[in-house]
């Protein structure tokens, strides 16, 4: 297939999706305060043809054939987690799953994919933290430092950020951005375990963690929290941003069909090797959303909010230490 016409068929792709997720998501932003609902078992979801959706001139482009219905069922198993295979959730694994998405460029793959929104709720996130110039903050699991344009510089030249992440290729990858992007400003890339830093205790004003939380392994959820705990000052904060699977039934679907069925088949079609991108979507099956993370914050004396971004597609989980501990 020649360069041109792949660039029409993955820009068909890219535009057809798009067109399924759109309607859903505003579908599903009508409904107020969605209850945790099972996805339906049975029926199919009819969905658009691809006549009715292309217009103009990718109406006449060669397209390959994807089908017009899909069973509920279907999509509901693709929600179930997974058991075979690797074990996933050892250090081990999840460096070098992390060292091989650096290899096909993690930041603008991931870009691509959720066509601008993971960059979007990072601003959010970002804003969320309430940064002041001067601020020391933690980036804890930072990947490359993705998250720097929205935090370095609203805390200047003046604040430091300490940057917290175990692959080795994405902290070459941070150390590579500091003094290319940010030379003037102070940041401290560590190659460490987010769970368990060399940073001094009530060191830090905030932290931030942005796409991460999903590949901890549930049983060193605890031993997060209660680093996030020992770094911040009193009456710190912390936000956290995280993909998530909607509540909604209908959006979770149109979710499901994007990144298991949309995804995976744009991705044959591009050089380079993307299972390592894939496994994020079983990370996000087992981690659904930020309930029971926000429980554990709770548990460790935080005050906690949970605030679902574009529909629950990802959420911003936010937590503060009291001010003085009883
Ligand atoms: C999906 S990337 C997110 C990178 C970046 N924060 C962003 O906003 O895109 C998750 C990162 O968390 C890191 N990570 C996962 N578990 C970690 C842990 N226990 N300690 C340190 N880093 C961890 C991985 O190496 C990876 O770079």
């Amino acid at each position: 297939m020649n360069a041109f016409r792949l660039g029409r068929v993955l820009l068909a792709a890219l535009l057809l999706s798009w067109q399924i997720v759109a309607p859903l998501n505003a579908a599903a932003a009508k409904f107020t305060d969605p209850a945790i609902t099972p996805i339906a078992t049975e029926g199919p979801l009819k969905l658009p043809t691809q006549n009715a959706v292309l217009q103009g001139p990718l109406a006449s482009a060669t397209l390959p054939t994807i089908p017009t219905t899909l069973s509920i069922a279907d999509a509901a198993q693709l929600q179930a987690p997974l058991t075979a295979g690797p074990d996933i959730y050892t250090a081990d694994f999840q460096k070098g799953l992390f060292d091989k998405l650096v290899d096909i460029s993690y930041e603008r793959t991931s870009g691509i994919v959720s066509m601008g929104l993971l960059k979007r709720f990072r601003v959010q996130a970002a804003d969320l933290l309430d940064l002041k110039p001067g601020m020391t903050v933690a980036d804890l699991m930072a990947g490359s430092g993705e998250s720097w344009d929205y935090i370095l510089p609203k805390i200047g030249r003046t604040g430091t950020v300490h940057a917290v992440d175990f692959s080795d290729k994405m902290v070459d990858h941070a150390q590579v951005r500091h003094q290319t992007k940010f030379p003037d400003y102070q940041v401290n890339v560590l190659n460490q375990d987010a769970t368990k830093t060399t940073l001094p205790s009530a060191s830090v004003d905030v932290i931030h963690s942005g796409y991460g939380v999903k590949t901890l392994p549930k049983e060193l959820r605890p031993a997060l929290v209660a680093e996030i705990s020992r770094l911040l000052k009193p009456g710190g904060r912390a936000v956290l941003v995280e993909a998530t699977l909607p509540k909604n039934k209908l959006l979770a679907l149109a979710q499901n069909i994007y990144m298991n069925k949309v995804i995976p088949f744009v991705m044959k079609f591009l050089p380079g090797e993307y299972s390592a991108f894939l496994m994020i979507n079983r990370y996000l099956r087992d981690f659904k959303n930020m309930d029971e993370l926000a429980a554990e914050f709770k548990a460790q004396g935080f005050r906690v909010g949970v605030t679902p971004l574009f529909g629950g597609i990802a959420a911003v989980l936010t937590a503060e230490k009291p001010a003085s501990r009883p």
